[in-house]
């Protein structure tokens, strides 16, 4: 019997509705919140009430939690102890209001509000991503998911064959040079090595194609670097235009769930004096 569900967009995001995902399930539901994931590419779960181990816990049902990619950094003080927790907040780790404006964890967090699709910069790329809300500001905040699926269908065919064989480079360290941001240490340059991934992703359960490019992506693997840059922007552009974008909204307790390898996202501001307490845990493709 399929999950009740409520879409939130055409084509697009769907609610699951009364699941409580503290509670364990048989494989036949998580076959369906995959069948689900796989239909919508982006899944909200309201009113749950998970801790850190079991948002992992509940992560761990569809892959392996890849680890937080701040914790490469040698002598790093993080807020949460978890390694697979990836800390979105805007709180210091040490004090845990929110942090001042130079902080070095905002600076890398910045980065977020650019369209990305997470760790696409992985030799083993981001597969799910699952962000939970303790914490929400009284207003801006929200995340913009873009349907990459239907961004590479209404792609002009010659685009698509273009396309078809080409890869990119991704890097976490191009991301964050954008924004003017370089404070990696040798250790997270060593630990985080640029990745190759084709520009078209496919669904192995649906053969649903997706474009599969974002603000990682630092160059188009055999083309010169300007020419390929116009492309990775045209091809965000088509994945992320006003009709194909689902805005969430946060409340505390919501936890979403989406396909890295078929959207992409992006935070939006906020006022930061209010505290802002989102975690993830995302999985790796090893499927
Ligand atoms: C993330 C992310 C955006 C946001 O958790 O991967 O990009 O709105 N978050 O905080
Ligand atoms: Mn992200």
């Amino acid at each position: 019997m399929p999950l009740p569900v409520r879409e939130l967009h055409p084509g697009f995001a769907a609610e699951v509705l009364g699941l409580d995902l503290t509670q364990s399930f048989p494989d036949e539901t998580v076959a369906e919140l995959q069948d689900a994931m796989d239909r919508h590419g982006v899944l909200v779960f309201r009113g749950q009430h998970l801790d850190d181990h079991t948002q992992i816990a509940f992560a761990r049902l569809f892959g392996p939690p890849e680890r937080y990619v701040l914790s490469y950094r040698p002598g790093i003080k993080l807020r949460l102890a978890l390694p697979e927790m990836v800390d979105v907040s805007n709180l210091d780790a040490a004090t845990g209001a929110p942090q001042g404006r130079d902080a070095r964890h905002r600076m890398v967090n910045l980065g977020n509000r650019l369209w990305h699709t997470d760790s696409s910069f992985k030799q083993v790329r981001g597969a799910l991503s699952m962000l939970f809300a303790h914490a929400v500001p009284p207003e801006g905040g929200e995340t913009e998911f873009g349907d990459a699926r239907a961004g590479y269908d209404r792609l002009p065919v010659a685009v698509k064959s273009q396309i078809e064989t080409l890869k990119a480079q991704h890097s976490l360290m191009h991301s964050r040079a954008i924004l003017g941001f370089s404070d990696f240490s040798p250790e997270e340059h060593a630990a985080l090595p640029p990745s190759v991934h084709p520009l078209v992703s496919v669904n192995p359960r649906t053969g649903r194609k997706s474009i599969y490019v974002a603000s990682h992506a630092s160059h188009v693997v055999d083309m010169p670097v300007p020419e390929g840059r116009l492309l990775i922007a045209d091809l965000i552009e088509a994945a992320t235009k006003p009709d194909l974008v689902y805005r969430h909204a946060w409340r505390v307790g919501d936890l979403v769930v989406w396909d890295n390898r078929c959207t992409l996202h992006r935070g939006l501001a906020f006022d930061e004096s209010y505290p802002r307490d989102l975690r993830r845990v995302t999985t790796s493709d090893v499927t």
